[in-house]
């Protein structure tokens, strides 16, 4: 079996920007530790569980940064924090945004900075649970922001969605001033909880910001099989067949373990670069059709059948301008949509995900089996 699981590790930085890059992590680490008098970095990852989290807390940790996994595992898939047990880095909290925290929580455990990724992610989840999804990514998402106010926190970044921008007109791109226009409950929650935070801002002791993101595709452990890039291959793979709505409409896509160093860097850097942000996070080179990425995954598997049906249920179609990352904070994903389609065959083929259907509901946003 030939893997590299992270072949590209290291932040793609332009040389002449190392300089620049280096002083203002430089600035930052000065700044956190006449705040926290040496202490150490503690990242509170909420829904760090997930498809995204765990590969966040995997990369923070390998840096030498202690992450706190807060979770409920909403969809039983509690085995995926195997990956993280021989880390010393990695602490595990089992819990439901939903409920209050003890009040000293983030004293007591040290927490200097928070993610919040927890959530019910994706259009077909929120829409199957409108009442939960009302609880979750709308209630407790802002309780929970509200409940790291006054508690010491550096820097709080809340993950966000560019699904936020649904349908814009051919030709245009949007940028982060663009107007936003969520056509699901999923992304309506997103849209809201920016707002608030952006509104409070007065009001919060940490520095927000707030990130975007790009539809994530590639290998992780706790794989997502109902991500448009990441299905169609194992769809391609498995059944030799793919059917796909609406080939072309566009969006962006980015490799979930480019994402774990975009975070990083978010912590790391000089909080001047990040304060009350809002960044759209990808690369402008990844923003495809979905008939793009049939054409990418046909390389790899030649006699593959597709059915092209126009008319889908699902009427996003955005490209995305992800130069603001880019300047400011020096990120570009050194993942393309390829590379991912040539990772996820490769482990597919070497049966990493062979119960990927016997599963099925590990491997994707499909079903809550802890309601409560
Ligand atoms: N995956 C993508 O393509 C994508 C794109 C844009 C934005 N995002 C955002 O990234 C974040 C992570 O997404 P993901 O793909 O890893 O999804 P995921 O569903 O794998 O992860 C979400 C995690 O939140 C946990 N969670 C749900 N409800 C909870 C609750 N009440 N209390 C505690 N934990 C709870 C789940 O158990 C899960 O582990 C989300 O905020 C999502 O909106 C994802």
């Amino acid at each position: 079996m030939e893997y590299n699981l992270d072949f590209k590790t290291s932040l793609y930085i332009m040389h002449n920007e190392d300089t620049e890059v280096s002083q203002s992590i430089e600035i930052e680490t000065q700044r956190f530790k006449e705040i926290f008098k040496g202490n150490p970095r503690v990242v509170l990852l909420a829904g760090g569980g997930g498809y995204i989290g765990l590969c966040i807390a995997n990369t923070l940790a390998s840096k030498g940064i202690k992450v706190l996994i807060m979770d409920n595992f909403i969809y039983n898939h509690g085995k995926s924090l195997l990956s993280s047990l021989l880390n010393k880095n990695i602490k595990f909290f089992q819990h439901d945004l939903r409920d209050e925290l003890e009040v000293d929580f983030f004293k007591k455990n040290n927490i200097t900075d928070v993610v919040v990724l927890a959530g019910l992610v994706g259009d077909p989840i929120t829409k199957k649970y409108p009442e939960l999804s009302d609880d979750i990514n709308n209630k407790a998402i802002k309780g929970f922001i509200n409940s790291a106010n006054g508690q010491g926190i550096n820097k709080l970044i809340f993950i966000s969605t560019c699904s936020n921008y649904g349908l814009i007109k051919d030709g245009e791109k949007a940028d982060e001033n663009f107007e936003l226009n969520p056509l699901s409950l999923y992304a309506q929650d997103k849209v809201n909880n920016e707002k608030y935070i952006i509104d409070n801002r007065n009001k919060f002791d940490f520095s927000a910001t707030i990130l975007r993101f790009a539809t994530a595709f590639g290998a992780a452990p706790r794989m997502r099989f109902d991500l448009t890039v990441n299905e169609f291959i194992r769809d391609a793979y498995i059944k030799n067949f793919l059917e796909v709505y609406d080939a072309d409409t566009w969006r962006p896509y980015c490799h979930v373990r480019d994402f774990a160093h975009l975070i990083e860097r978010v912590l790391i850097m000089e909080i001047k670069k990040t304060d009350y942000q809002i960044f759209n996070a990808g690369g402008d080179s990844n923003n495809l059709t979905k008939r793009n990425i049939v054409d990418l995954i046909q390389k790899y598997i030649p006699n593959l059948t597709v059915k092209y049906v126009d008319g889908g249920t699902d009427p996003r179609n955005y490209i995305v301008d992800f130069s603001k990352v880019k300047k400011v904070l020096f990120f570009e994903p050194s993942w393309s949509v390829n590379d991912g389609i040539k990772e996820l065959i490769n482990f597919l083929e070497n049966g990493l995900y062979n119960d990927v259907e016997i599963d099925k509901n590990f491997y994707g946003n499909y079903q809550i089996i802890n309601e409560q």
